[in-house]
C-alpha cells in the first residue's frame, strides 16, 4: 500500500514527532510513504519525496515541520483539487495524512467528498480551535513559549513600573490567552469571546496600581484587537488617571509558534502518528485523532468542519474572576 503525508496551514511544535512517527510504523507495516512538500501545494506542483525510517531520524526534538507548510489557495478552486485528486490517483496513494489546523480540516473533508482518496486527520494547531477534541498537537509548546517570554517581561516591566499590552497569536478562539493569563499570572486579559469598555480597563489599570501593584500585564489576544489599536485608545485614558502611567507593547507574534516541542507535544505527536496507520491498516476513513476523556480517539473529520469550538463556560468565569479587582 502506498500512502502520502503532509503537514500543512501554520506549523506546530510536535508535527515532527507525528511525521516520524507515522513513517516509522507504516514501515513496520510494509506501507510505501510519499511525503509533500508544502502540503497541498507540493500535491499541485508534484513536489514530495519518499519517506523511509533514515528520513525522520533525529527529529522529535525539532519545532516547526521537515516536511514544510503552506496555506495554499488554489485549493479553494475545483479545477485545482480535481488536479490534486488526479495527481494522487496517478502516484498510487490511496490513503493521505493531513497534519493542521481547521483550514486543512476542510480541504480533508473536500478529500473525503469529491474524490476517492481516503483520510486520516492529525489535529497540528498551536490554536487549540479544532471542535471535538480537548487538545490539538503543539498547544502545550506555544503555551510555555508565551509564559515563559511573558515572566521575562514581567521582571523589565516590574523594574520600571511600566503597564504591558502583551499580544498574543491563538486566531478568534480565547483558550490559549486565557491560559497565558493564568500561568502568568498577569493581571488582565482581553479575549474575542468576553470583552470589556475601554474605560473599565483603564479603570482596573488604575485600581491594580493604586493598591501597591508595581506593573500590569495585559494578555491581549490578537483576535480582539492589535496591541496598536489597543495602545492608541488607551493610552490617552490612563493619562487621565496619572500621567505618568507608561504603557509599552510586545506582539510575542510567532515566536509563539516555533521552538522545540515539550515532552507533552512529542508524546502526543507521536502517538496521533502511531494511530493514524492504525485507523488506516483498519479501513477507518474519515477520522481525526483527537482528544476526548483524556484517552486518544478517532472522531469524524466533518464534526470538527460543521462546528464552531466555544470556550467553555466555567472559564469565562474564571477569567470574570482574575480580570474583576
Ligand atoms: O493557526 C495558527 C496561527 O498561528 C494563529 O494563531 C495565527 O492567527 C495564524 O496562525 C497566523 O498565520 P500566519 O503564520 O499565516 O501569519
Amino acid at each position: 500500500m502506498k500512502i502520502g503525508i503532509l503537514t500543512s496551514g501554520g506549523d506546530s511544535p510536535g508535527m515532527n514527532a507525528a511525521i516520524r512517527a507515522a513513517v516509522r510504523t507504516a514501515k513496520d507495516r510494509n506501507i510505501q510513504v510519499i511525503g509533500f512538500i508544502q502540503g497541498l501545494k507540493g500535491i499541485l506542483d508534484n513536489r514530495f519525496i519518499e519517506l523511509d525510517d533514515r528520513s525522520v531520524s533525529g527529529i522529535i526534538e525539532k519545532g516547526g515541520t521537515i516536511l514544510q507548510s503552506s496555506r495554499e489557495p488554489r485549493f479553494l478552486e475545483y479545477e485545482y483539487r480535481k488536479l490534486a485528486y488526479e495527481r494522487l490517483n496517478s502516484l498510487g496513494i490511496e490513503w493521505l495524512i493531513i497534519i493542521g489546523g481547521n483550514g486543512s480540516f476542510k480541504a480533508a473533508h473536500k478529500f473525503l467528498s469529491e474524490s476517492t482518496i481516503k483520510v486520516v486527520g492529525i489535529t497540528g494547531t498551536i490554536d487549540n480551535d479544532i471542535y471535538g477534541t480537548e487538545y490539538t498537537l503543539g498547544y502545550d509548546t506555544a503555551l510555555n513559549t508565551a509564559t515563559e517570554a511573558i515572566d521575562k517581561i514581567r521582571d523589565t516591566a516590574f523594574s520600571f513600573g511600566r503597564i504591558f499590552i502583551v499580544e498574543v497569536m491563538g486566531r478568534d478562539y480565547g483558550l490559549l490567552p486565557l491560559d497565558i493569563a493564568l500561568a502568568t499570572g498577569s493581571e488582565l486579559v482581553l479575549i474575542p469571546e468576553y470583552r470589556i469598555p475601554l474605560d473599565v480597563i483603564a479603570q482596573k489599570i488604575h485600581i491594580y496600581k493604586t493598591k501597591g501593584k508595581k506593573h500590569v500585564i495585559i494578555v491581549l489576544s490578537e483576535g480582539y484587537c492589535s496591541a496598536f489599536e489597543l495602545e492608541k485608545e488607551l493610552a490617552p485614558l490612563l493619562k487621565q488617571y496619572n500621567p505618568e502611567y507608561e504603557l509599552k507593547i510586545c506582539v510575542l507574534g510567532h515566536i509563539q509558534r516555533g521552538g522545540s516541542p515539550t515532552a507533552y507535544d512529542r508524546i502526543f505527536g507521536t502517538l496521533c502518528g502511531q494511530k493514524s496507520i492504525e485507523l488506516i491498516t483498519t479501513n477507518q476513513n474519515g477520522y481525526f485523532l483527537g482528544l476526548k476523556d483524556n484517552k486518544i480517539q478517532p472522531i469524524e473529520i466533518e464534526l470538527a468542519v460543521k462546528n464552531k469550538k466555544t470556550l467553555e463556560h466555567k472559564l469565562i468565569s474564571t477569567l470574570e474572576e482574575i480580570s474583576i479587582w
